[in-house]
């Protein structure tokens, strides 16, 4: 699929296999997490627009660049993509902070939003959206609808596993949308758990089971 970019990085690799033991605890898997948003967010930054600056060192006059143009939110679903913020905001700490929650109604199968607070200025930011996990896809379906009708126009998704099922809801419904991950597995389980996956990453982050 073109439009899914797998960040494969030894130490993204390394490290979404600690978070897929099943003797990983909450404080380490919650770290992981962090540290993995963080190196996956700087492949997904890749392409940020420079431009060419002069200042002075301590020596002469250097001609360098830095970040221009549009400014960043990053977009966690809850409850589990909040633990991949801190990571990424440690690398573009300018970043606005946008919150979508959404649960699957198993009677009717569809995502149901219940909570999005999103920056004043979204439209005019390029968007993140951060979940550990893209499932059944529907969730970042709804998320990336919700964005675009708040008239954002540059959204990515970065998710640390994703199940086929999901990486082609998205492309389907959103073919402009840029995926990275981490891995790809194998399937989806009848709870519609990713296998082998890691589990629940919600309750894994927060201890609840
Ligand atoms: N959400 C999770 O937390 N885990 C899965 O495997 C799928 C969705």
């Amino acid at each position: 699929m073109k439009n899914v970019k797998i960040t494969g990085h030894p130490l993204i690799q390394h490290k979404i296999s600690l978070i897929r033991d099943v003797n990983t605890g909450s404080k380490d898997f919650r770290e992981l997490v962090s540290e993995i948003a963080m190196l996956m967010c700087y492949e997904a930054t890749h392409d940020l627009p420079l431009k060419e600056v002069e200042l002075q060192t301590p020596l002469s006059i250097a001609k360098t660049k830095v970040i221009s143009g549009r400014k960043v939110a990053f977009v966690p679903i809850l409850r589990a993509g909040l633990a991949m913020v801190e990571g990424m905001v440690r690398l573009v700490p300018a970043a606005k902070i946008g919150h979508i929650g959404i649960f699957r109604d198993d009677k009717t199968k569809t995502a149901v939003d219940y909570y999005c607070k999103l920056p004043f200025d979204i439209a005019e930011r390029d968007v993140i959206v951060a979940d550990i996990m893209l499932a059944t896809g529907s969730t970042a379906v709804k998320t990336i609808n919700l964005l675009k009708e708040a008239g954002v126009g540059n959204i990515k998704i970065m998710c640390i596993i994703a199940a086929p099922e999901g990486l082609e809801a998205v492309a389907a419904a959103h073919p402009d949308i840029e995926i990275y991950c981490g891995a790809i597995d194998e399937r989806l389980d009848d709870n519609l758990y990713i296998v082998p996956g890691l589990g629940d990453a919600g309750d894994r982050v927060f201890g609840t089971k």
